[in-house]
């Protein structure tokens, strides 16, 4: 062994002692809670898995009121999207971050079309723990993301209208493949498709 590779060892084993600088890898993905019942915000998110974009999305047919155009990006930790590219659904300790951004217009270069604001406008967690979900609000730079706790209409629509385990995988381009595969759409959501087609298309042979 040179000098180099002992040092790189060191470096190495150092690393992996509890409490170490690099302490996240995403393998402790896992959820955490505060004392009082709040979630630890999910600081890494954003090296999650990238699962959608929705832009102005509406859930009434009436056109909408709000006086700016916003995006939502969605994420889950990657150990519990490798469990779902397994099964087709989500394991206990999913953590799901809807993260809400400006869509902004003209800027730079761009003269049509929206792009992102640096500035978050609200993050919201859906956590599955225990076997059972629950939604969180996370507050500009707080640390910890509140409870809503049930009922409430996050529990309801997602109850009623998610495509796989209270989860919205109809919009996951990467995941409705998969949960059509894997037949782990719920109910609720195969009753709302109308045509054959649409359940799995292709699959009509
Ligand atoms: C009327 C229906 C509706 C209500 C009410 C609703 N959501 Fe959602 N939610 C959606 C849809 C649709 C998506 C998919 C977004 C996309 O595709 O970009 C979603 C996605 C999410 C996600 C991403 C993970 C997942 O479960 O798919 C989170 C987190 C989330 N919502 C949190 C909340 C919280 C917190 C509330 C209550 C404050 C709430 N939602 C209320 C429809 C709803």
């Amino acid at each position: 062994m040179t000098k180099q590779m002992v040092t790189a060892s060191i470096l190495f084993l150092l690393a992996l002692l509890p409490g170490a600088q690099s302490a996240y890898t995403p393998a402790n993905d896992a959820p955490a809670y505060t004392a009082d019942g709040s979630l630890v915000a999910p600081a890494h998110y954003r090296e999650w898995i990238y699962l959608t974009s929705g832009i102005d999305m509406s859930y009434t047919a009436q056109a909408g009121t709000a006086d700016h155009s916003m995006f939502d990006n969605v994420f889950v930790n990657p150990t519990s999207y490798r469990s779902f590219l397994a099964t087709g659904t989500w394991p206990d300790q999913t953590t799901m971050v809807l993260e809400v951004r400006g869509a902004e217009n003209p800027l730079s270069i761009n003269k049509r079309g929206h792009t992102q604001s640096p500035e978050i406008m609200g993050i919201e967690i859906h956590v599955k723990d225990h076997g059972a979900w629950r939604f969180y609000d996370l507050n500009g730079n707080d640390k910890a993301a509140k409870l809503i706790p049930p009922p409430a209409p996050c529990y309801t629509c997602h109850q009623a209208h998610g495509a796989v385990d209270t989860t919205f995988v109809q919009f996951y381009p990467t995941l409705l493949p998969l949960a059509k595969q894997k037949k782990t759409l719920s109910p609720e959501y195969l009753k709302e498709l109308t045509t054959p087609a649409q359940v799995a298309p292709g699959a009509a042979k």
